[in-house]
């Protein structure tokens, strides 16, 4: 399952990863995080957090066009859901990572699953 918004809370952990200063309205940053590279994008004040790896070619997806809460690979134009990773069109057909993400005293504060 890539979808880590639906696993249990305990099994998340959350790290500081910019100031909602730092990622304003329509803005998306990319980030490396424990070898993983992840963007977050504000989208009227929302948070979304996803894998910046396409699955169909491992390609950075995240620097496609984004689109009512879609954004399109800039290598072969596959969609992906940004608040679920779900893969919506060809080429890809498997979902990509999507991550909680949530706002406390002006820090957005990314979710990754705890390592077992
Ligand atoms: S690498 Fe993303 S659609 Fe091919």
């Amino acid at each position: 399952m890539y979808n880590y918004k639906e696993i249990e809370a305990d099994q998340i952990e959350y790290i500081a990863v910019a100031t909602v200063e730092e990622l304003g309205n329509g803005q998306r940053i990319i980030l490396e995080v424990d070898d993983l590279s992840i963007a977050i994008f504000n989208i009227a004040g929302q948070y979304f957090a996803i894998a910046d790896v396409c699955s169909h070619d491992d390609g950075p997806v995240a620097e496609g066009e984004l689109s009512d809460y879609q954004i399109e690979c800039p290598r072969h134009g596959a969609l992906f859901d940004i608040k679920t990773g779900k893969a919506l069109t060809l080429p890809a057909v498997v979902d990509i990572p999507a991550y909680p993400v949530r706002v406390e005293k002006g820090e957005i504060l990314l979710g990754l699953p705890v390592e077992e």
